[in-house]
């Protein structure tokens, strides 16, 4: 456009090449917003984390995440089928033993035939490959005391060395179960050296790890606690485990030393919260960047919704997109389906 077009009439501003009136163009019709769009979401971009509890005669809603229930074996593999046919690529497991089963070693963890193998080997059969499996690897589940590892009866902290042992052992069974990702997320240090050396041990070289590499100790976790029947002993927390969310750079430190314990993903967590996180991150390493969108992000959105203070499906597609704007490479989200209804539609 030649650059003495006049003003439209009225207009003080010049029409022609003025960056404010070229950025206004192109938002004029959805057609050319869709056509310049920078991110884009799509049901790839998702990981439904999913419930699934040993000894239930049917699913058992969670109350505080609406739509998020517990599942039996038979409903989470028809939950992953129908999850499937929408497009979604991959979804996490939290299997949950039977209250009664949980020790001060969570060591129901471990059983060969517990809820975990179960679970896993259920979803496989029913999916086959068409949805990649990763298990959240760790112990708060299935501890009385609801700590993330061992308890050191002396000093009350979590034993980090003796915890990274249970999780090494956890990752193989997890593997032999059937996943293709194992996720630890307890925070230990040198967890992921110690789980990639025990799948490479055991043959499972082709395994994944997925790093919850910076994870930060957030109130955001609330519901998530109720969901998979977690309560920390003493009105505890995981302050001397996760990071602080005061700290930015301490974030690129663990990142850092999870890729160099041979992490094949990174994940930072939460994410609404943590998205200058996601940008460092996403800048500071090569392997695919993931973030959590955790259950406190998703109960906000679905409470205000209840209420009719905001367009739910709106907020959550702006939030789940955001996180991937920032730099995140897959989110699990409890709104995987629905997003994936949505989107794929
Ligand atoms: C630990 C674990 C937690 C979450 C995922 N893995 C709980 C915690 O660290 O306290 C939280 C996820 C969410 O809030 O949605 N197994």
């Amino acid at each position: 456009m030649p650059s003495d077009v006049p003003p439209r009439s009225g207009s003080p501003l010049p029409t022609a090449g003025f960056p404010a009136r070229r950025l206004r163009r192109l938002r004029r019709t959805p057609a050319l917003r869709r056509l310049v769009a920078e991110t884009r979401l799509t049901p790839d971009d998702l990981v439904a984390p999913l419930f699934v509890a040993d000894g239930l005669a049917e699913p058992h809603p969670v109350a505080s995440l609406p739509g998020v229930v517990q599942h039996t074996t038979a409903s989470l593999a028809a939950e992953v089928r129908r999850l499937a046919g929408l497009g979604v690529p991959g979804v996490i497991l939290f299997p949950l033993p039977r209250p009664e089963h949980k020790d001060p070693e969570g060591s129901a963890a471990l059983r060969r035939d517990g809820i975990t193998a179960r679970a896993l080997g259920a979803v496989r059969d029913a999916v086959g490959d068409e949805v990649v499996l990763l298990a959240d690897c760790c112990l708060d589940e299935f501890t009385d005391h609801g700590h993330c590892g061992l308890v050191d009866p002396t000093t009350g902290d979590v034993d980090n060395d003796a915890t990274v042992e249970r999780y090494a052992e956890l990752a193989v069974l997890q593997a032999d179960a059937g996943a293709d990702v194992v996720a630890p997320s307890g925070m230990m240090d040198g967890q992921v050296a110690a789980i990639r050396a025990a799948l490479d041990g055991t043959g499972h070289t082709s395994t994944a790890v997925l790093a919850y590499a910076a994870k930060y100790a957030s109130a955001l976790y609330g519901p998530f606690r109720e969901a998979a029947g977690v309560t920390i002993a003493g009105s505890g927390d995981r302050r001397g485990y996760q990071q602080d969310w005061h700290n930015r750079r301490e974030a690129l430190a663990e990142v850092a030393l999870d890729v160099a314990e041979g992490a094949d993903m990174v994940m930072v967590k939460p994410a609404l919260t943590c998205l200058d996180v996601l940008v460092d991150v996403r800048a500071a390493v090569d392997v695919p960047v993931a973030a959590y969108h955790v259950s406190g992000e998703y109960a906000m959105v679905k409470a205000a919704a209840e209420r009719g203070w905001i367009d739910g499906p709106a907020v959550a597609l702006e939030q789940i997109t955001a996180v991937k704007r920032a730099g995140a490479d897959l989110v699990l989200t409890y709104f995987a389906g629905e997003l994936a209804e949505t989107l794929g539609g």
